[in-house]
């Protein structure tokens, strides 16, 4: 992956353009790079700010061969690399909070936004990643749950080679994702940095909220809780939120 790469000073949104590079054609593995994004997008609806030159906001076009119902999972495969390469760059060992929030001593250091389009019968799937790097300040309403490695570390850091080692951890990943077309294979590296491993947990679901222990994710990615009554449920990201205790 990241085999072309285009890089731009300032753009609405990188997934946009890397949707529109897929309608154009561009190849498996293309990725958009800006310094600066008027129209970051968050999940759900949310703005994702990108100060100038700050940060690392980027976005890999990827034509899966596999099933586009499998196309969540690669969210966590670039969740798995994102930990990888900021390790590498940084040398610390930073968290997975599951899904897929990157968090380095309580604050979110990175965010993930995966879309999908279909398009002459194929599917595009867009891997949207913004990374606080070198940002020094936080609106003070997320200031004690958002950081950079800059407010993390201290240290200010080469946005290219964050880039660099997030994309060779990824490469790496997602061969082992495509040999199963599943996690199995990158199950431990995950769950080694799984934030709430075998501690307590709340879980907030459509049908009401229960409390329970984090037991690590299954080869698709939901998350094994177990409950106080010792039974066990597993669960999918999208309906549900799960908090530390
Ligand atoms: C989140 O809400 O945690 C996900 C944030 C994703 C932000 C990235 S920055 C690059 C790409 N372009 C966007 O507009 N969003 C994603």
């Amino acid at each position: 992956a990241g085999r072309n790469l285009y890089v731009k000073k300032e753009t609405g949104s990188t997934n946009d353009d890397a949707k529109m590079a897929g309608l154009n054609g561009e190849a498996h593995g293309t990725l958009i790079v800006a310094d600066e994004q008027t129209k970051g997008r968050g999940r759900n609806g949310r703005y994702w700010h990108t100060p100038k030159e700050k940060n690392v906001a980027m976005s890999l076009l990827l034509h899966p061969e596999s099933d586009p119902a499998k196309a969540p999972m690669l969210t966590l495969v670039m969740g798995l690399a994102l930990a990888q390469g900021i390790e590498k760059v940084c040398g610390q060992k930073v968290s997975i909070k599951w899904p897929n929030d990157i968090v380095l001593d309580k604050h979110k250091l990175c965010g993930i936004l995966t879309e999908m389009y279909l398009h002459d019968g194929k599917c595009d799937v867009v891997i949207g990643v913004g990374i606080n790097v070198n940002q020094e300040e936080f609106a003070p309403e997320i200031a004690d749950m958002a950081g950079s490695l800059f407010t993390q570390t201290g240290k200010e850091y080469d946005r290219n080679e964050v880039i660099a080692q997030v994309m060779n951890a990824f490469e790496i990943d997602y061969d082992l994702f495509i040999e199963n077309e599943n996690l199995k294979l990158l199950k431990n590296d995950y769950e080694e940095r799984l934030i709430n491993k075998d501690k307590p947990v709340k879980v907030l679901d459509p049908n009401g909220e229960y409390q329970g222990t984090a037991l690590g994710i299954t080869d698709t990615g939901e998350l094994i809780v177990e409950k106080e009554d010792g039974s066990r449920v597993v669960i999918n990201s999208g309906e549900v939120s799960v908090r530390g205790l």
